[in-house]
């Protein structure tokens, strides 16, 4: 589920390289060429029936939950459906957080976070997948390098306009995610439970991008964190509630340093089977591609 997304596109290209054959759940199918061994399935989150539907004969099942008003119960409906047709392995892509490993440590964690952050409805339907018995496995990734990618010409231009702030987040590539996942799906030995996904750097502050972006553009880059004007700025390219429940990511991130602990980076590099992604290097490759302003 959620195959044209960003994480969901990364989890089908490494599916489809290791030749699994899989059901892309999508609203609209499109005529358009697919992957090898993708096939879109019609259905969504809201529609139960389509759900069934989709997930019917299937082994093991991927899902994100939108930024939506009813985030949680469009996520409880595909936990459900998936325990209704039997996967044996569930995995879900959450966010990045403390790597709670008892499941009263989590619940009160859950309930915690919850309460003082926009995070309750996806640490609930975490809680869920933890508890469904379908061998769970819990994906925890950190701030997605290619939330970048939504400001290129901005980069272009020699500004770095995402609200990073000055303290410093952990950041992590989209196609980790995706390999990651891909390895959940298809390694059934893979011991069930939650995992960090981070990329090698603790933590980067906004300056610190700007200058990544700089060296690999070979000119100025200047970081411009205004999150009032970053909220004007994604209002035409990001849908409201998920730059609401963004803006507040951000505004986190001014006050709190987000940095990513040796032990995660371990765990992350023996889940991929390798180190993370550098985030240096995904910008140098993506400057590489970009045509001057
Ligand atoms: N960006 C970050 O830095 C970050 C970091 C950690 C975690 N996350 C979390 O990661 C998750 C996935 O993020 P993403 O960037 O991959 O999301 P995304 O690019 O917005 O993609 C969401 C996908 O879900 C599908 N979808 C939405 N509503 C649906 C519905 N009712 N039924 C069926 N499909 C539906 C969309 O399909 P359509 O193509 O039809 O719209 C799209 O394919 C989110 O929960 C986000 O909070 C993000």
């Amino acid at each position: 589920m959620g195959g044209r997304g960003r994480i969901g596109r990364e989890v089908l290209r490494a599916l489809s390289a290791k030749g699994a054959r899989v059901r892309s759940l999508v609203r609209t199918p499109s005529p358009g060429s697919l992957l090898p061994h993708v096939q879109e399935v019609p259905g969504d989150l809201a529609d139960r029936a389509s759900l069934q539907r989709a997930l019917s004969g299937v082994d093991a099942a991927f899902f994100v939950t939108p930024h939506h008003a009813d985030e949680e119960a469009l996520g409880r409906s595909f936990v459900e459906a998936a325990l209704a047709a039997g996967v044996r392995r569930l995995v879900f892509a959450s966010a990045y957080h403390a790597d709670v490993r008892s499941s009263l440590g989590y619940a009160l964690f859950a309930a915690a976070v919850g309460f003082v952050t926009h995070y309750g409805p996806k640490l609930r339907v975490e809680g869920l997948v933890r508890r469904s018995g379908a061998s769970p496995v819990v994906l925890m990734p950190s701030n997605f390098f290619q939330n970048d990618e939504l400001f290129l010409n901005e980069l272009r231009a020699g500004r770095y306009p995402q609200p990073l702030g000055l303290r410093g987040a952990n950041r992590v590539d989209c196609r980790d995610i995706g390999d990651a996942a891909a390895r959940a799906l298809l390694d059934l030995e893979l011991a069930s439970g939650a995992y960090p996904l981070v990329g090698p750097d603790p933590a980067l502050t906004g300056p610190e991008c700007a200058d990544v972006w700089a060296q690999a553009l070979g000119r100025a880059v200047a970081y411009d964190g205004d999150l009032d004007r970053w909220r004007a700025l994604v209002a035409d390219r990001m849908p409201s509630r998920e730059r609401d429940d963004f803006g507040k990511t951000y505004g986190l991130f001014s006050r709190v340093r987000v940095a990513a602990k040796p032990a995660e980076l371990a765990r992350t590099t023996a889940l991929l089977g390798r180190p993370p992604r550098a985030y240096r290097d995904y910008v140098a490759e993506l400057a590489a591609r970009l045509e001057p302003a």
